[in-house]
């Protein structure tokens, strides 16, 4: 497949007019794993906006537009108040933005545990208002029946497991699962029965190593860690985080670069600029024609 992009990323004020072409399918990212092997591991990273997308695709499998974007987006205490709507209006923006990785959006908390009717009309309304291809959503066997009933009307859906987000209230916090006997067999298990549900891929979060390659070679479908295993099918991460938006991250991030110090930087040059009456200069002020 070509990565030759041609986004017209030069301005702000147009839309981009790309190059039509093809964009990876959910079909595709499900055989990349295939015999229990993936040749080379998926990538997968959120995005919540056009523009985050589109730097982001060329380098990507999968753009998730995680339910974390109401800590990293919208400064909320958990994923706990996310909102349909909120996630239908960034994956829009994320499916407008992109045009090779396959987009998954996350179903907030509510819209899908009370029924497998509920979880497919909040999946069919994100599919519709977003042009996305699948969903994500979390829990295993207890999600396993839904799974199956969105899968087989045209929903593909990737499933979620170990350490839940959503369930924070459950588990008391967002600290490392499967350290107990009881906690890896449900892992796993979970796991496995998202699996036979027709998941297409399952993200691993916040799971001890040996219990996550035990879920890997557990299932058929690929596996996608975070806080898990760099034997999983792929790897996943918060963009912000590994960009170093953030100063405090948990101990599976890996700061990439200090974005948050560049903006700090640039915003003070700015504001300098602005008080000693040099900017705007010449260069970027309107005179009349002569
Ligand atoms: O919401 C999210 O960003 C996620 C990833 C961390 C997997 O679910």
């Amino acid at each position: 497949m070509s990565t030759t992009f041609q986004l017209d990323t030069s301005t702000s004020r147009a839309h981009p007019t790309p190059q039509p072409m093809k964009r990876l399918t959910v079909p595709r990212i499900r055989a990349k794993k295939k015999d229990g092997v993936t040749e080379e591991p998926l990538v997968m990273l959120t995005a919540y906006t056009a523009r985050q997308a589109q730097l982001l695709d060329a380098h990507c499998d999968i753009l998730l537009v995680g339910d974390s974007l109401g800590q990293v987006i919208y400064g909320l205490d958990s994923t706990i108040p996310v909102s349909l709507e909120m996630m239908a209006n960034h994956g829009a923006a994320v499916v407008r933005g992109s045009y090779h990785s396959v987009v998954v959006v996350d179903m907030p908390f509510g819209s899908y545990e009370a029924s497998k009717e509920q979880a497919f009309e909040s999946a069919a309304f994100l599919l519709k208002q977003t042009g996305a291809a699948a969903v994500k959503l979390e829990g295993g066997e207890a999600m396993a029946e839904t799974v199956e009933f969105l899968n087989s009307r045209g929903i593909p859906v990737m499933g979620h497991v170990g350490l839940t987000p959503q369930a924070v209230n459950v588990l008391g916090g967002y600290m490392a699962r499967g350290r107990s006997d009881a906690e890896a067999d449900k892992i796993v298990s979970d796991a496995v029965a998202l699996d036979k549900a027709g998941a297409f891929a399952i993200v691993i979060e916040g799971v001890v190593e040996p219990i996550a390659i035990e879920a890997t070679q557990a299932v058929a479908c690929p596996t996608i860690g975070i806080g898990a295993s760099a034997q999983c099918d792929g790897q996943v991460l918060v963009t912000e985080d590994m960009l170093g938006m953030f100063e405090r991250v948990p101990r599976f991030v890996k700061k990439y670069e200090d974005i948050a110090s560049v903006i700090e930087k640039t915003v003070a040059s700015y504001a300098q600029e602005v008080r000693e009456r040099s900017f705007p200069s010449e260069d970027q002020t309107y005179q009349p024609k002569a």
